[in-house]
């Protein structure tokens, strides 16, 4: 599939998705969230990808959702807008592989939901993330309002997203909205070397302890314990926990196959 506001590499199984929109701060428009989507299927069906790192091109990770087509909206088709964008973050977010937003600049409105879409968020230290929706008179709609208080808690989401304010890589690491703050020219160089590492431990593992925290953290405690159950069980039947085991017994690194 050929892209032309996004790039997508695939490099030993690592793939890197930048938004390629730098003039105008890499802003979501409608065309942008196409490929997006066209690429989570890409990354979702390809075997040859292990794991993906999103970025952004030039000086942001992405500006938010583009005003300009913002502005001409209805409610029918803003709510269409919101329910796609919605859809397309959350394929990502379920596409079964470890995702890693590689935040390099203003990562603001669907910039910050897209961020927060991905399972971890490294940050360069001159990022800034904020949900600045309300001073345009909009709240946020790729799904700031549900995942921002599942990270930081419902105090500090309510006062980020009714603020509207922009905080540094720094107080968003402090309250765990970042997984890691990095210089800027280590950006993708530790990004990688993290997405590497959990690469290297079984696909399967990953991926249903990927599912049991992002269906469990919905779930009553019990329901939540019963899937983990399942899911442990579940990798009981698998090659890869035979040589993980094997692996270890017999003092070696483990190859997992995925199967
Ligand atoms: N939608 C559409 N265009 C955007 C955009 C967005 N969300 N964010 C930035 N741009 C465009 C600007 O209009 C400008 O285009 P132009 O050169 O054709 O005028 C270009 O990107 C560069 O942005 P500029 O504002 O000149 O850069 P800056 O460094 O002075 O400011 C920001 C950077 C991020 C503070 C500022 O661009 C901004 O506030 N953007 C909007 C953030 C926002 O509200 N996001 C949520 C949207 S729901």
């Amino acid at each position: 599939m050929s892209y032309e506001l996004i790039l997508f590499e695939v490099n030993d199984h690592i793939a890197t998705l930048t938004i390629n929109r730098p003039d105008k701060l890499n802003a979501l428009n409608d065309a942008v969230m196409a490929e997006l989507s066209s690429a989570v299927d890409e990354i979702t069906a390809r075997d040859d990808i292990a794991g993906v790192i999103v970025t952004g091109a030039g000086k942001a990770f992405v500006a938010g959702a583009d005003i300009g087509e913002l502005s001409k909206q209805g409610p029918f088709d803003g709510k269409a807008r919101s329910v796609r964008g919605q859809n397309v973050l959350r394929r990502l977010e379920t596409c079964g592989k470890p995702v890693i937003a590689a935040v390099n600049g203003f990562a603001l409105g669907g910039g910050c939901e897209l961020a927060m879409a991905c399972h971890l968020r490294v940050a360069s230290e001159k990022a800034k993330f904020g949900q600045p929706e309300v001073k345009l008179g909009i709240c946020p709609g790729f799904g700031g309002t549900q995942r921002l208080p599942r990270l930081v808690g419902k105090g500090r989401a309510l006062d980020l997203i009714m603020s509207g304010r922009m905080i540094g890589a720094d107080e968003a690491f402090q309250m765990g909205l970042v997984n890691k703050v990095v210089p800027p020219d280590e950006l993708l160089q530790e990004t990688e070397k993290m997405l590497r590492s959990i690469v290297a431990m079984g696909p399967l593992a990953i991926r249903l302890s990927i599912e049991a925290i992002d269906s469990g953290c919905d779930m009553s405690l019990d329901e939540g314990l019963l899937l983990e159950a399942n899911h442990f069980g579940l990798l009981a039947a698998t090659d890869d926990m035979r040589e993980g085991m094997g692996a270890f017994l017999e003092k070696r690194d483990p190859e997992f196959t995925g199967k």
